[in-house]
């Protein structure tokens, strides 16, 4: 059960999720509601065109009584009513959260942070994941719900759990410390090994026996960083680990496909996804505008990429989104009138084929009573209501685009394990953050008009003319050769600053940065020069650049410019070794550009590759296009405050109009072309 899991292994025999046009769905928690309501809300639910919905996601505490004896009439009641209006379950296993009778029993099931203090009940998910007491009495309940329902005609798809690690990844207690020596075990065979992998020569922190090992609970200095991250490793796999044991039991009962929804990529970082796509029968994400950044619509797109990547390009679940504001930030801002579709759209048009709501309707009671649904508390005479009877139509006509996929000539590598290593505790520089590059860069690209897919490092690169690295800290040699090898067989590269520094046991390689790609960009860096937040160092360009600069050595590349001022005054900030022979070009880009300066170096990388670029793409419009055998579909979406003229010929399916050369796309407004194959 502890084991580190191979991350090419993957459940046999797969069934797959059969989406139906675009699906329009959402969460149901009908125990929080009165039976009368119901029918109404089922009613209501065929009105506005939703054909999927989630129940029994929190459903254990109603489910099962504390004599283990179970009452299913009202999730017999609520399955029975959704299947009689045609509409299908993705049914919970209600494993979420445990109820207050079993925490009381079984205290040890309780989670610890990282300071050694135990968490309580009282909110959600607070269960350890490797307490097998926990885990014993979860998988009776999903054995229970799985052999009632599990060849229920209505239930299309299985939902287990429910965004498992949102709060729960890393626990710290005695109980995960044993799970995770018994993982070490698998990973090193020996202390000796261990002690290797995490360079426990410094500090004095030498081990002699596996029990001297515990969690990395926090300390009066700084913590091992090989130790913090394998302890990321070992509990994304433990989590993965209760994933499979509830499909497992799941399987005993039924074939219909399973899944779990994942968390990409804002605010959780604690799992790597590119381990866990493998296990689940249809990639699921869950999605909510972060207004905390400082470009929410932009992180969106890279979400939605991201996902894609996740699924292989294969159509894609939106599990969860927002109708409007979300309960958890700190200002819960209103979507803007239109904001609805454009967001839903904005995942579509990056290959998402479900389209699924938290929640229906709006809580009267608990944490989220201020978080949107389908139906807020204004009921429906509201606007909201309105713009999701509109929703509800579009999806409509969009069907006939289910089953197509972005075609992208753009990989961007990204990694969980390279965000743990960069963004670990002592680091160059506090105000570098892996996402924040990796946004930028994704933003620039977007802005661009390029088609991007983003893939785990290691993944096969061939037919891409542009492969991005955006500061992949971390990255196994056998990865890093991937990348070599796309460039010797045609493709271009841009190799990002505080790539490639360490190997995957957080060792530094040696001999100048970044040597794991060293010879293929024809420089060497010898010092890391950040520079502190607000500072701006000029280049020669005339560009500016922010955070970060480097003393490097260009020995086979082009210096295309340089740092004018600040601790690298006069050393290469973007070199670009051509590629000779057949070979791509390989650029390295050695400080964070800033908005403008960034868009000229990426406008030049893509054109030198070559790369795929939509016309009339920019910061504040998203033009993606998704293609079948015999169709394309172009999604304009216009996030502005501009109206724009797009040159088009086709029909658009929002508003059913043909379009003869030029369509205006209204500030606010998205439009979906399906294109005409033959002006
Ligand atoms: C998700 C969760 C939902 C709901 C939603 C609110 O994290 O799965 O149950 O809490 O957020 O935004």
């Amino acid at each position: 059960m502890n084991r580190p899991l191979a991350t090419t292994e993957r459940s046999l025999a797969r069934p797959r999720y059969e989406h139906r046009g675009i699906d329009f769905g959402c969460d149901y928690n009908p125990e929080q509601w009165d039976r009368s309501v119901w029918r109404e809300d089922v009613a209501l639910m065929r009105e506005v065109g939703i054909s999927l919905v989630a129940v029994n996601i929190f459903g254990w505490s109603e489910l099962q009584s504390p004599d283990g004896s179970l009452d299913f009439s009202g999730l017999d009641e609520i399955i029975g009513l959704l299947h009689d209006a045609g509409i299908r379950v993705n049914l919970g296993t209600g494993t979420a959260s445990p109820p207050p009778w079993l925490t009381t029993r079984h205290p040890e099931i309780l989670p610890v942070v990282s300071d050694g203090t135990t968490r309580f009940p009282g909110g959600r998910q607070a269960w350890c994941p490797s307490s097998p007491v926990f885990r014993q009495y979860a998988l009776a309940l999903v054995d229970a719900v799985a052999e009632r329902y599990g060849e229920h005609p209505a239930v299309a798809l299985w939902h287990v759990s429910n965004e498992l690690g949102c709060h729960n990844a890393l626990c710290y207690c005695d109980r995960s410390a044993a799970a995770f020596r018994e993982w070490l075990r698998a990973r090193y065979g020996s202390i000796a090994a261990l002690n290797r992998a995490w360079g426990t020569s410094f500090w004095s922190q030498r081990y002699t026996d596996w029990e001297e090992i515990g969690t990395p609970r926090l300390t009066l200095s700084t913590r091992n960083p090989g130790q913090v991250l394998d302890f990321s490793r070992f509990s994304s796999d433990e989590l993965l680990s209760y994933y499979r044991a509830e499909q497992a039991v799941i399987r005993r009962h039924s074939s219909a496909p399973i899944t779990t929804n994942f968390m990409v990529t804002a605010h959780i970082r604690e799992l790597d996804y590119w381990t866990w796509a493998p296990e689940v029968d249809v990639i699921a994400n869950d999605h909510y505008l972060d207004h905390r950044l400082e470009h929410p619509a932009a992180e969106l797109a890279f979400a939605a990429d991201l996902t894609r990547g996740l699924s292989h390009g294969a159509p894609w679940m939106l599990m969860e989104h927002s109708t409007g504001s979300v309960n958890w930030q700190p200002h819960n801002l209103a979507k803007a009138p239109g904001q609805m579709l454009r967001d839903s759209l904005q995942h579509v048009a990056r290959g998402a084929d479900s389209l699924c709501f938290f929640q229906w309707r709006a809580s009267v009671q608990g944490s989220e009573k201020f978080h949107s649904a389908l139906i807020p508390h204004a009921g429906t005479d509201s606007a909201l209501w309105r713009e999701a009877l509109e929703l509800g139509d579009v999806l409509e006509r969009l069907g006939e685009v289910a089953g197509t996929r972005v075609v992208a000539d753009v990989a961007l590598l990204f990694s969980w394990e390279a965000w743990w290593a960069a963004d670990a505790e002592n680091r160059p520089s506090e105000a570098v953050s892996y996402l924040d590059q990796v946004w930028a860069i994704h933003r620039a690209l977007r802005a661009a008009g390029a088609e991007v897919d983003v893939v785990r490092p290691g993944a096969d690169l061939s037919g891409y003319r542009l492969i991005v690295v955006p500061g992949l800290h971390l990255v196994r040699d056998q990865e890093a050769a991937t990348v070599d090898a796309a460039v010797a067989a045609g493709a271009h590269t841009l190799i990002t600053f505080y790539s490639g520094i360490v190997d995957e046991n957080d060792r530094v390689r040696p001999g100048g940065y970044p040597a794991v790609w060293r010879d293929l960009l024809g420089i060497r860096v010898e010092e890391f020069a950040p520079v502190l937040p607000g500072d701006v160092v000029s280049l020669e360009s005339g560009g500016r650049a922010s955070l970060w600069t480097e003393r490097m050595v260009a020995h086979d590349a082009d210096v295309v410019d340089r740092f004018v001022g600040g601790p690298a005054a006069g050393m290469p900030a973007l070199t670009r070794r051509r590629g000779t022979a057949g070979d791509g070009d390989a650029w390295y880009l050695g400080t964070f550009p800033d908005e403008a300066a960034l868009a000229r170096i990426l406008d030049d990388v893509l054109t030198a590759a070559g790369a795929n670029r939509l016309a009339d793409a920019h910061a504040d419009v998203d033009v993606v296009r998704r293609a079948g055998t015999d169709r394309t579909y172009r999604f304009i979406i216009n996030n502005g405050t501009d109206d724009l003229v797009h040159r088009a010929r086709g029909t658009d399916l929002v508003t059913g109009e043909g379009v003869s050369g030029s369509i205006r796309i209204p500030a606010g407004a998205v439009r979906v072309i399906r294109e005409d194959m033959t002006s």
